[in-house]
C-alpha cells in the first residue's frame, strides 16, 4: 500500500503539475475533464486525503458534510474561494487553501484585452470580416472610444486592480479607485481615491470590477448604480459574475445607456444569461483571466506547495480555512 497521501483532482491540470503530482502523491485525476455532479464528487472523494478543486466545483455546505472523514484538505486551483463553503469546511476540520499572487499579471492582461475589445468594438470588427461583409475602410465605420484621456475606475484595488492600473496608465488612462482601505501613496501611483463606491461610479468612463465575490458585493452593479455612470461608459468584469446584476446590465447595453461591456466571468457559468449572446456591444470571453502557461502552472504548483505543507505538519502558506 502506498504511504503517499491520496489526492483526487477534479479536472485535468497542466503537464508539469501532473508530473509533480504523480511523483509526490497517490493521485487520481479526472482525465475526462468533465464537470462532476455532487454525487460523483463525493464518490471520487472516497478514501482520499485531499481534493484539488476548481471554480466550477460547487463545494457547498451539503456536499462538504457528505465528504468522507479521510478528506483533510481542499486545495482550490483558484484564488477565488466563493465556490467553497469555508465555514462548513472549518466545522469539519478540513483545511482549505487557494492560489493568491500568481494570477495577477495574466488577469490584468485579460482586463486590458476586455477594455480594448469593448472600447474599440473588436467583436463587431471580427464579425464583419469573418462574415465576409467588410466592403472597405470608411471614415464612420465602427467608431469606438479612445482609451487615452479616459478615466478608468477600479472597484477593488488589490493586486489585480493595481496591475490593471499600471497597464492602463501606459495607455494614457487616468486612474480612479475605491477599495475598502486606501492604499499608501507609493502604491496609489497618483490614482485618485474615492471614499465610496458610488462616488467612483460617477467618474467611471470605464468601470473595471476587481472585487472578490462576497455577500456584500453580490449584485453590486445593479440598475440603480448603472444610472450613476457617466454616458458613455464601459463596464469590464474579470472578478466574478455574481458582482453584476445581469438583467440590469443587459437592459443598459440594449438601450446604449452603457456603451459596451467586456466580460470574462458570468453568474451561473458556463450558462451565462442568454441576453448577452446577441449583444454586439458585449465583448465576451469564457473565463480566460488566468489562462496562460505560466499562470496555470504556478496555480497548480501553489496547490501542491500548500498540500506539501499540510501533509508534512507545516502551516500551509495560503490557507483560507
Ligand atoms: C480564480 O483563480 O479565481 C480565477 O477566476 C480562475 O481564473
Amino acid at each position: 500500500m502506498s504511504a503517499k497521501p491520496r489526492i483526487f483532482v477534479t479536472r485535468r491540470v497542466p503537464e508539469a503539475v501532473t508530473d509533480r503530482l504523480q511523483r509526490d502523491y497517490d493521485a487520481t485525476v479526472n482525465t475526462a475533464d468533465s464537470a462532476l455532479s455532487a454525487d460523483q464528487l463525493v464518490a471520487h472523494a472516497d478514501g482520499m486525503d485531499a481534493l484539488i478543486v476548481t471554480p466550477p466545483d460547487k463545494m457547498g455546505a451539503e456536499l462538504i458534510q457528505r465528504l468522507p472523514d479521510s478528506v483533510r484538505a481542499i486545495a482550490c486551483f483558484s484564488v477565488g474561494t466563493n465556490h467553497v463553503d469555508l465555514d462548513a469546511a472549518k466545522q469539519r476540520g478540513i483545511a482549505v487553501t487557494n492560489t493568491p499572487g500568481v494570477l495577477t499579471e495574466a488577469t490584468a492582461e485579460i482586463a486590458m484585452l476586455l477594455i480594448l475589445g469593448a472600447c474599440r468594438r473588436a467583436w463587431e470588427g471580427q464579425k464583419l470580416l469573418r462574415r465576409r461583409e467588410w466592403d472597405g475602410w470608411k471614415p464612420t465605420q465602427l467608431i469606438g472610444l479612445e482609451l487615452s484621456g479616459r478615466r478608468l475606475a477600479i472597484f477593488g484595488m488589490g493586486r489585480i486592480g493595481q496591475a490593471t492600473a499600471a497597464r492602463a496608465r501606459a495607455f494614457g488612462m487616468e486612474i480612479h479607485y475605491h477599495n475598502r482601505t486606501r492604499l499608501p501613496a507609493d502604491q496609489e501611483q497618483g490614482a485618485v481615491y474615492h471614499d465610496t463606491p458610488d462616488q467612483l461610479l460617477e467618474v467611471a468612463d470605464v468601470l473595471s470590477l476587481h472585487c472578490p465575490a462576497t455577500p456584500e458585493t453580490q449584485g453590486f452593479l445593479n440598475a440603480q448604480r448603472i444610472e450613476t455612470l457617466p454616458a458613455p461608459s464601459v463596464v469590464i468584469n474579470t472578478s466574478r459574475g455574481d458582482v453584476v446584476d445581469d438583467a440590469a446590465l443587459i437592459d443598459a447595453l440594449k438601450r446604449a445607456r452603457v456603451a459596451a461591456a467586456g466580460l470574462d466571468v458570468f453568474a451561473g457559468e458556463p450558462d451565462l444569461h442568454p441576453g448577452y449572446y446577441d449583444l454586439d456591444n458585449a465583448y465576451l470571453l469564457p473565463h480566460l483571466g488566468s489562462a496562460t502557461v505560466e499562470t496555470r502552472n504556478a496555480m497548480g504548483f501553489k496547490c501542491l506547495d500548500n498540500l506539501d505543507a499540510l501533509f508534512t505538519g507545516r502551516e500551509a502558506p495560503d490557507r483560507v480555512a
